[in-house]
């Protein structure tokens, strides 16, 4: 099964499932985005938007997601926003070098199949000075979590990989350094990671 097809069967249940569980560390993490910010905020593999809620009020913001269902869902939360949203890949992005502001990669590093890829094409959109904000659950080096790992083939295919180590992405994407790195949800299984663009 493709992740398009399994988040567009997913797409109907997915705020009920996430929604509670994630709202205050999605909360936490938005906090960063400043207030009154003039450019534009690139939501990558947005989602149902369920982020939407917590920018700043008429922030200008991109969303962009594979799958068309989950797409369909934010519309109804961009209220106060300056909102488009576009259906494409977050391993290939669709924008121009340093078009954006700021961006958000709220649980979708660990979606995709190439980590890396994905946030290095988010580093290659945002300008220098602007923040990524990262949300979403990493591996520590050498943790073994076997569980995890045995789930993670089968995982990886329906919804999300279960072994990324966000300490080896780093050094395949230069241009962006770690500001703060905070433990959410789950005994830090989930991460608050901001990153500055260089
Ligand atoms: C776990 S959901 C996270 C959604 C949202 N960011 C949130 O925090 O609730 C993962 C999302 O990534 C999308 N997705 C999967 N692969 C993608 C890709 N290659 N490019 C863009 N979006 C992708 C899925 O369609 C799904 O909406």
């Amino acid at each position: 099964m493709s992740l398009k097809l399994s988040y567009t069967l997913l797409s109907p249940l997915y705020d009920l499932v996430v929604g509670p569980a994630f709202r205050s560390a999605r909360r936490r993490s938005l906090a960063a985005l400043p207030r009154g910010g003039s450019g534009a905020v690139l939501l990558n593999g947005i989602g149902t938007g369920l982020d939407l809620p917590w920018l700043p009020p008429g922030c200008r913001c991109v969303g962009l997601d594979l799958t068309r269902a989950m797409l369909a869902r934010c519309a109804r939360r961009a209220t106060n926003l300056e909102f488009a949203a576009v259906q494409g890949d977050s391993l290939a992005l669709p924008f121009r070098d340093a078009s954006f502001e700021h961006a958000v990669l709220h649980l979708i590093l660990a979606v995709v199949p190439d980590a890396a890829r994905a946030l290095a094409e988010t580093v290659r959109v945002v300008r220098a000075g602007g923040s990524i904000l990262v949300f979403d659950k990493f591996l520590r080096p050498g943790q073994r979590a076997p569980l995890r790992r045995l789930l993670n083939p089968l995982a990886a295919r329906v919804a999300t990989r279960l072994d990324v180590v966000f300490e080896d992405l780093l050094p395949k994407v230069p241009g962006v350094r770690v500001v703060s790195d905070e433990p959410a949800v789950a005994s830090s299984w989930f991460r608050l990671i901001r990153l500055e663009r260089l």
